[in-house]
C-alpha cells in the first residue's frame, strides 16, 4: 500500500455505525494504511441523548475519539463514511459536516477524492439505499471518485447485497450482524486499492 491514507468518518446514535466504521479501521489498518478514525460532532442535545440509554452509552463510548474536521479530508486520499437512516436520508450531524466543507470545497480540495458509503437502517427497505445516494449526492459536487462496492464479492451477499454500499440493518438487541463485518472489509480494502491506483497513477503521470 503506497501510504494510503484513509479518514473513516461516523456519526452513530445507538452503536451500529460505530461498530461498522471500528471494523472498516481494523480493515485499513491490517491492509497498511494510514488511518484516522473520526466521529462527526453530535447537534441533538443532551436531553434527547439521556432518554435513550443506547445513545448515552454510545456517546460515552466515542467520546474520547477525536471529532471530525476539515484537515481529515483534506489530509486523506481514501474517505469511508458511515451514517445511519433518518426518514430515508442521512442523519443530520452527517449532513452539517458536509455542509461545513464549502470552504474545502471552493479550494479544489474535494477533487478527486476517492469515497465510499456505508449505512444501517431498522428495516431492510427503510430506506438504505436512498441514504447512500443521499450522502453520495454532495460528492459528486465535490468532484470526489465514488466507489460503491458493485458486486465485486461473494461476501456483499450474506451482509444483504447492496451495491450502493454495506447496509446493515439493526437487529432486535440492537446490534449488526457479524456477517455484515467481512463486506465492511471488503468495501474498505477495495477502497483503498482503487485510491492507491489513483494516487500511483497521480505520481506517474
Ligand atoms: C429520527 C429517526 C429516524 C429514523 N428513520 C428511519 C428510517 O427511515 N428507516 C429505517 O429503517 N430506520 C430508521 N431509523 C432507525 C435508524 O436508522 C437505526 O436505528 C440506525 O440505523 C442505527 O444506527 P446507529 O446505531 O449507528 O445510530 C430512524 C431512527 C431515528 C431516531
Amino acid at each position: 500500500m503506497n501510504n494510503t491514507k484513509i479518514s473513516i468518518i461516523f456519526y452513530s446514535a445507538t452503536g451500529v455505525n460505530y461498530q461498522m466504521a471500528s471494523w472498516a479501521a481494523q480493515a485499513a489498518e491490517a491492509a497498511g494504511a494510514e488511518v484516522r478514525l473520526r466521529r462527526v460532532h453530535e447537534l441533538a442535545p443532551d436531553k434527547a441523548i439521556d432518554s435513550n440509554p443506547a445513545w448515552r452509552a454510545t456517546a460515552d463510548a466515542i467520546k474520547s475519539i477525536p471529532e471530525a474536521s476539515a484537515d481529515d479530508l483534506d489530509w486523506a486520499d481514501a474517505i469511508l463514511f458511515s451514517v445511519p437512516t433518518r426518514f430515508g436520508n442521512m442523519a443530520a450531524q452527517m449532513k452539517q459536516f458536509i455542509d461545513l466543507q464549502g470552504p474545502l470545497w471552493a479550494q479544489g480540495k474535494l477533487v478527486n477524492k476517492v469515497v465510499s458509503g456505508m449505512t444501517s437502517a431498522q428495516n431492510p427497505h427503510g430506506g438504505q439505499e436512498m441514504t447512500l445516494q443521499s450522502l453520495y449526492t454532495p460528492m459528486m459536487h465535490w468532484g470526489a471518485v465514488i466507489v460503491p462496492p458493485g458486486y465485486t464479492d461473494d461476501s456483499l451477499y450474506p451482509a444483504g447485497g447492496n451495491p450502493y454500499g454495506t447496509s446493515a440493518t439493526q437487529q432486535d438487541d440492537g446490534g449488526v450482524l457479524p456477517e455484515v463485518r467481512p463486506a465492511v472489509e471488503h468495501q474498505t480494502r477495495r477502497l483503498l486499492e482503487i485510491a492507491d491506483w489513483l494516487k500511483s497513477g497521480r505520481q506517474n503521470a
